[in-house]
């Protein structure tokens, strides 16, 4: 059974074809809205969520197909001490495929292994989050029309955020491809990132804790929230927090053509002053992350079935 775990679980070619497909969906959404009569998503949120799940939810109602599931962990049975592989093994029973948020690294895995259905990992603890980079890949097709030769900064919580963990592995198959890394020093890439991913595939990359020295080389500048939850004492939290706030006076070095990105929920790091600017992408991810789930959700169906 084909599910989607890890952003490596699908091919370039395979991912290009889902962005194909997202792009029709954005161009013919009619043609669209009968895919999934009859079908049922479910999602199963052991985590606070606002888009992942409700663009799951909501791509599936433009498919044409239906949602059941839960949105916290205290109202599911794991509140009893069931295991993710007996919950995985029951939605089984009810469910077509299902999307899955877990604070634990893995638990999508241990569910796709005991699931006789798809299993979309929708973000694993500090870990990955593949249909978030499926997204920003979107994003990234329709601002600047390649994947080859473009600097990305990453900004923020580089260690517990899950989202640059996954876009650096889908990013690492492209050429000409360079990473900025900017983060205080608690928050720096893991180890394991920079040495199984960026080494291993010969991407080039710095550490810059500078924002204001790192922009004006960067075709994307990707920022993300601090991640609180991941954080073992508050302290640490409010001290690193507001590390970097990116504000208009910091655009003044940067590329005309610049695409500021964020997977959301912000809190300090853009000020909303940055909102009107034509270079801010994130409220176009938000949409692009509902048109890829939606093509992402009919590719696994369509698998299943065979
Ligand atoms: C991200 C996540 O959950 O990892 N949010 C999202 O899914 N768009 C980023 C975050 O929570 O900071």
């Amino acid at each position: 059974m084909r599910s989607l775990i890890d952003i490596l679980d699908f091919s370039v070619e395979e991912i290009h074809a889902l962005i194909n497909t997202a792009c029709d969906i954005i161009d013919n959404p009619k043609k669209y809205s009968e895919k999934c009569r009859g079908k049922k998503l479910a999602t199963l949120f052991f985590e606070p969520s606002t888009r992942t799940r409700l663009s799951f939810e909501s791509a599936m109602y433009e498919l044409g197909g239906n949602v059941i599931g839960f949105s916290e962990a205290n109202s599911s049975s794991a509140a009893k001490g069931e295991s993710v592989s007996d919950t995985a093994k029951t939605i089984s029973c009810y469910a077509d495929i299902i999307a899955m948020r877990h604070p634990k690294e893995g638990a999508p895995l241990v569910a796709a292994k005991a699931a006789s259905i798809p299993v979309i990992n929708a973000g694993d603890g500090g870990h990955n989050h593949p249909t978030q980079t499926l997204a920003d890949l979107l994003t990234i097709h329709r601002e600047k029309g390649r994947f080859n030769n473009l600097t990305i900064g990453l900004c923020g919580d580089l260690k517990f955020g899950r989202t640059v963990h996954s876009l650096i592995n889908a990013l690492s198959r492209y050429k000409g491809i360079k990473f900025v890394l900017i983060s205080p020093d608690e928050l720096k890439l893991p180890s394991y990132v920079k040495h199984d991913v960026l080494d291993k595939n010969g991407i080039e990359y710095c550490e810059n804790p500078s924002l204001e020295d790192a922009i004006g080389d960067l075709d994307i500048l990707y920022m993300t929230r601090v991640q609180r939850e991941r954080f073992f004492n508050e302290e640490d939290y409010l001290r690193l927090k507001d590390s970097y706030i990116l504000e208009p006076s910091k655009l003044k070095n940067a590329k005309g053509d610049l695409s500021i990105m964020h997977p959301l929920p912000r809190v300090n790091e853009i000020s909303v002053a940055i909102d009107d600017d034509p270079r801010a992408c994130y409220f176009k991810q938000v949409l692009n992350g509902k048109y890829i789930r939606m093509a992402l959700i009919l590719k696994l169906l369509e698998e299943a079935e065979k």
